[in-house]
């Protein structure tokens, strides 16, 4: 579903994507890990077109993406859940939930989206006049996650959904993904918290310094002792 071949990518002239290759396949999960500063949070920023590519290619389902702004992304059906969240505090759940359909127009298209998120999320619709700011870390993650759904996604991209949470909220959060992914939404997921990520993920991509450093499933993830003493140390089981 998701093809990004040699992509180089920055910020001005600064190359931090030197050459990174991945693909997402429909229905999967796939992980991005890293260490801090090797380029995670760029690459998914690059594919959803806040920062356009020097060279190289994202395909989706065929199509080109390379130069799209995130509207014209969003309109392919690919959501967008960044690490800080990107609520506004000040504004109610509900407020941030119509926003999650700005790149649609369509009024009654983003009513219908509304209408399923709510049902899926019942504590949102009870609390859709309350400020976004008012949620806990954890449900703030979850609306993040909610108003990404509106778009209808067959692609989503998470910046470290973990982040700065507490174990239970990182088990709802994951909980949900799955449940996500079990309807048919495909995943690019970026974790720092790799024990989280290679329990879910079908594939697992390893960035360092820019460029692709490992590709494969968790399980081969885990049999690569210099991988997995860098990304699990002493997690490990
Ligand atoms: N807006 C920006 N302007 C300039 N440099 C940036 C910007 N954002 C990130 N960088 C730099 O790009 C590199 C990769 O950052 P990032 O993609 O956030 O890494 P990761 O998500 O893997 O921690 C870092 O060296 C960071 O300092
Ligand atoms: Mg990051």
């Amino acid at each position: 579903m998701l093809q990004v071949d040699d992509i180089r990518a920055g910020y001005d002239r600064l190359e931090i994507l030197q050459g990174v290759s991945l693909s997402v396949a429909p229905r999967q999960i796939v992980g991005v890990i890293g260490p801090n500063g090797a380029g995670k949070s760029t690459l998914l920023k690059t594919i959803f077109g806040y920062i356009r590519p020097f060279s190289g290619r994202i395909a989706l389902r065929g199509e080109i993406l390379n130069g799209y702004r995130p509207d014209k992304v969003m309109r392919q059906r690919v959501g967008f859940v960044a690490q800080a969240n990107g609520l506004f505090a000040e504004m109610t759940i509900q407020e941030n939930l119509l926003l999650g359909g700005y790149s649609i127009g369509n009024t009654s298209a983003v009513r219908h989206a509304m209408e399923e998120v709510y049902e899926r999320f019942p504590l949102f619709r009870e609390r859709r006049r309350q400020l976004a700011g008012s949620l806990s870390g954890g449900e703030q993650r979850l609306l993040a996650i909610a108003r990404s759904l509106i778009i209808k996604p067959e692609l989503l991209l998470l910046d470290e959904p973990s982040a700065a949470l507490a174990p239970r909220f990182i088990d709802d959060v994951y909980a949900t993904l799955r449940k996500l992914n079990a309807q048919g939404i495909a995943m690019l997921v970026v974790e720092q918290n790799t024990g989280v990520i290679l329990d879910v993920a079908d594939r697992v991509f390893v960035l360092e310094m820019g460029t692709n450093a490992f590709d494969g499933t968790p399980a081969e993830l885990l049999a690569d002792d210099r991988i997995r003493r860098l990304y699990l140390g002493s997690e490990a089981a």
